[in-house]
């Protein structure tokens, strides 16, 4: 999947709360030179964090309730109409806290986008931070990757490294994750929509140029 620089590639955000990740979309989005941008923001949440950035920045900012939905394919089914009124090429769910289901995660194939605070396949789940330190591990980060059915796996598209230090806290080192997320996503996504993605056998291949990862990790 690549696109020419005349038409950039149309991201729809899935979010759920505070939306920081949303905002480094948007903010990478504001450089003409960024070959995407956010196109709708749908929240699962009424009153979300992430629904005013999208306001504040011009977007259209649209909530879908899971909770008035008898079913997730119903609920999914709202969604799926939002992102195709809104020509969305491609789907990105930071932070978005619903399940999606195999049916939908099969319609958008390479194409929906997760970001997830570890090193997967380590600490997959929820409470992430508070398992990275319950483990003891010296180095955590986060991993950009396709969705596929099951959660928190799929293709890895980038992956950003932070120490762990003895006196954190699951804060402290959410912050520092945090940043690291900050970074990734939108190179993750730079990447996909200027065609240097492929996804071969489960895995991707990543034609980044040397050092444009490396950039991430300058603590270890
Ligand atoms: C991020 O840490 C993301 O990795 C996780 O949930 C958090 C969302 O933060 N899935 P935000 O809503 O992007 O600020």
């Amino acid at each position: 999947m690549s696109f020419s620089p005349e038409r950039r590639m149309r991201i729809g955000a899935l979010i759920s709360g505070r939306g920081s990740n949303l905002q480094a979309l948007i903010d990478a989005g504001r450089d003409p030179a960024y070959p995407a941008e956010v196109a709708v923001v749908i929240s699962n949440r009424p009153g979300a964090k992430g629904l005013a950035r999208a306001e504040d920045a011009g977007l259209p900012a649209v909530t879908i309730d899971h909770k008035e939905f008898e079913t997730r394919e119903a609920f999914e089914g709202d969604i799926q109409k939002v992102l195709e009124d809104h020509k969305v090429d491609l789907i990105a769910t930071p932070g978005f806290m619903r399940i999606l289901t195999n049916s939908f995660v099969e319609k958008w194939p390479g194409r929906i986008v997760n970001i997830h605070p570890s090193l997967l396949p380590s600490f997959p789940g929820v409470k992430v931070h508070e398992q990275v330190l319950a483990a003891g591990v010296k180095v955590s980060g986060c991993t950009v990757h396709f969705a596929v059915p099951e959660v928190d796996a799929g293709p890895i598209i980038g992956q950003a490294a932070v120490p762990v230090h003895d006196s954190d806290t699951p804060e402290s080192l959410a912050a520092r994750v945090l940043k690291a997320e900050h970074k990734l996503l939108p190179l993750c996504v730079r990447l996909i929509a200027e065609g240097r993605v492929s996804i071969e056998n489960g895995r991707t291949l990543v034609d980044a140029h040397p050092g444009e990862f490396e950039v991430f990790s300058p603590l270890l």
